[in-house]
């Protein structure tokens, strides 16, 4: 049996029932996916993935299944173009032509596109099927794959229809980062470094310690690193489930990040690279109001580069630019955009009053 790095457990005890669950982060867990997955025994499954990660980890994750159990698989094509009602209503249709019932257990191998895609065909199955998430990226592993945030793109919008649904377990094989291209691996970093920022200030500076370990993907390095943001991004859900309020803060560097994403199009600037340029101009105002020190600036502008990842916005995006696509984006608060940012390192705080000034100043 493979010995895993880290267990943690998102502790969700309110409502009715127990919705707590595992997550488990360590090396060769696909392959030994029944010791890890509650009561999973002999339960059916829809299996979903896509065609870049289904040649490299779906063979493993098939043999740990058995051959007894009904497999229903789904290899989609690639790309974010997949996360729409149209192929959620394609799993359905498999589902039900398989014969699942709410006992079924949906699950998810790939980044945060078949992670959400999946999570959300599970919420709807039935009003309510069972799924795990086996998260591929660095990106899913550290933020998508936690807190039952599942959903669909809509033309109108990224992640506009969606549901609150939790998975029972999230096993985070470490050996599926060894595929994962360095893009995309940075992109992840970006939204590791978020936690230290907004959550954890010694988390912060261990990360900038350890640069170089995480760069050269040092294993015990990353293992540590996706189990501190882990940990994190589980406290903070535990605590808001439905982003009632403090779950708000994980959205450091979003609100500029998603207008840099609407603006340049979406897929030509990975997320994470438009949350680490976010986090920069979220940091600088900070700094420019006195809230963090002018070196924070600095420090975290040296880490995210260190990753090739963005510190400065596009040239064609004006203050205007930013404030025109963040007023269409879902963080508006009646009428009003919220902004996180940091009044010491550590600790976000949620605004609505950033001038069209003070970005200019910060994308300067
Ligand atoms: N639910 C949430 O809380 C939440 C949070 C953040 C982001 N998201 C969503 O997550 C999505 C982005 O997730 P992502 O960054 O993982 O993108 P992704 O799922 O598109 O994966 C990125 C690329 O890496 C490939 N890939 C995946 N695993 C691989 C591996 N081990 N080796 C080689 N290639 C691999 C994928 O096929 C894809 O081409 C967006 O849709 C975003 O909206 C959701």
């Amino acid at each position: 049996m493979s010995i895993p790095n880290h267990t943690l457990q998102v502790e969700l005890r309110g409502g009715v029932e127990d919705r707590s669950y595992p997550i488990v982060i360590g090396r060769g867990l696909l392959a030994d996916l029944g010791a890890f997955v509650p009561a999973l025994d002999d339960v059916p499954v829809v299996l979903v993935t896509n065609d870049t990660v289904a040649p490299l980890y779906l063979p493993r994750v098939r043999a740990a299944l058995g051959t007894e159990r009904k497999v229903t698989e789904i290899i989609l094509p690639d790309g974010e173009d997949q996360k729409d009602l149209t192929t959620a209503s394609h799993i359905w249709q498999r589902a039900l032509e398989d014969r699942h019932e709410r006992r079924s257990m949906f699950m998810a191998l790939g980044g945060g596109v078949v992670g959400d895609l999946t999570g959300f065909a599970a919420a709807c199955f039935l009003r309510g099927a069972r799924f795990i998430q086996l998260p591929t990226t660095l990106l899913a592993q550290v933020d998508s794959s936690v807190g039952g945030k599942t959903g669909v793109n809509h033309a109108m919008g990224k992640n506009l229809i969606g549901a609150f649904h939790q998975p029972e377990a999230v096993l985070i094989d470490l050996d599926t980062l060894e595929s994962l291209p360095d893009r995309e691996f940075a992109a992840g970093m970006a939204e590791v470094v978020k936690y230290g920022c907004i959550c954890d200030p010694q988390f912060f500076d261990w990360l900038i310690e350890h640069t170089d370990a995480l760069r050269g993907r040092d294993g015990a390095v990353v293992a540590d690193a996706i189990a501190r943001s882990c940990a994190i991004k589980a406290e903070v859900v535990a605590k808001d489930e439905r982003e009632g309020g403090l779950r708000a803060i994980l959205n450091y560097g979003h609100t500029f990040g998603h207008a840099i994403e609407q603006v340049m199009g979406y897929g030509n600037w990975l997320h994470g690279e438009a949350v680490a340029c976010g986090m920069m101009i979220a940091t600088r105002i900070s700094a420019s109001r006195g809230w963090v020190p002018d070196a924070l600036v600095e420090r975290l502008s040296d880490f995210l580069d260190a990753f090739g990842l963005p510190v400065a916005p596009p040239s064609e995006m004006s203050a205007q630019t930013f404030l025109d696509a963040m007023a269409l984006d879902k963080k508006v608060d009646e009428g009003r955009i919220r902004y996180v940012l940091l009044d010491r390192l550590g600790r976000a705080t949620l605004v609505n009053d950033v001038s069209c000034e003070e970005i200019a100043e910060a994308i300067a």
